[in-house]
């Protein structure tokens, strides 16, 4: 891959082992800044009985992600017999663990406050498949979730490249969240009074939005939606090739992945509080957009 300045590349090699208090600085700072740190010598390695494993055939007809909860150690939309969804789980419940340590190695500052969310496989091809415009992961947005109410906490997300055929996973990276905001944010409209409540009784939210869950909800659905922001917006495209790691906060870093097949996903979930920067996470700088408190 070319030198980028959204990117960070760091050297390492290994998932787990002490990692320089120098370099946990610069990747928090990167990550902070709204880049991706990118770990080009850093490959999740699949065991050769595996390897049936990445076959897109392996999803439940029609769903783009298998979705594992480390929390329940319950595995979904798995297609095939019990003995592949035994063997998936093994293979996500190592990746889960191996992204772990390296979180807490690489970003030691985090580590008492991260929370450990879902792992996810995405075996089939993103390029050539029919998306209604809201659920396009091909269209520049942030991360926000329309059922988990996260009142501010950070989306940190560990991505790797596991595809057999020497695939690549091709995004695309749009503006500083702050240019972004100030184009969308002061267009959105406060939630319905009373929606909140509503939504978290009838069991569609998973406890209540606030508004700061509104306003980035509507700031993912209106980038997604708007065919003019989409054509226009300043972007950079990167690759990121089998073999390779990389991670951001993907709820500040406008992204799009245009193709690629057998990524797995790393979610973890961390406090505004526990961030060496509050001021540049989403939260602090739609605040002071709206000159308002969001949650
Ligand atoms: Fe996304």
């Amino acid at each position: 891959m070319t030198p980028s300045p959204l990117l960070h590349s760091l050297p390492l090699a290994r998932w787990a082992g002490p990692v320089p208090a120098s370099t946990c600085d610069r990747a928090i700072a990167a990550l902070e800044a709204g880049k991706i740190l990118f770990l080009p010598q850093l490959a999740f390695a699949i065991a050769p009985d595996e390897s049936d494993l990445l076959d897109p055939a392996v999803s439940a007809a029609g769903r783009k992600n298998i979705s594992f909860d480390t929390a329940t150690g319950e595995i979904g939309n798995v297609a095939g017999n019990p003995s592949d969804a035994a063997r998936l789980k093994a293979l996500l419940v190592r990746f889960a663990e191996q992204s772990t340590g390296l979180a807490h190695g690489l970003l030691p500052r985090y580590r008492a406050a991260l929370e450990i969310g879902r792992t996810s496989f995405r075996p089939v091809e993103i390029a050539g498949r029919e998306y209604s415009p809201r659920h396009d992961d091909r269209r520049l947005h942030v991360d926000a979730f329309p059922s988990r109410p996260l009142r501010g906490k950070r989306i940190l997300r560990l991505f790797a490249n596991v595809a057999p055929d020497g695939a690549e996973r091709a995004w695309q990276v749009g503006e500083p969240f702050a240019h972004f905001a100030g184009k969308l944010a002061p267009k959105i409209a406060p939630a319905f009074p009373g929606s909140a409540w509503l939504l978290a009784q009838s069991c569609i939210t998973k406890g209540r939005r606030s508004a700061y869950d509104h306003v980035m909800l509507q700031l993912h659905n209106r980038a997604k939606l708007d065919d003019r922001y989409q054509r226009g917006a300043p972007r950079s495209d990167l690759r990121f090739p089998p073999g390779t790691v990389w991670l951001c906060f993907t709820d500040q870093v406008l992204h799009a992945a245009l193709s690629g097949h057998a990524a797995l996903e790393q979610t973890f979930y961390l406090p505004v509080e526990a961030l060496a920067e509050p001021a540049t996470s989403p939260l602090r700088v739609l605040e002071k957009l709206l000159d308002r408190p969001l949650v």
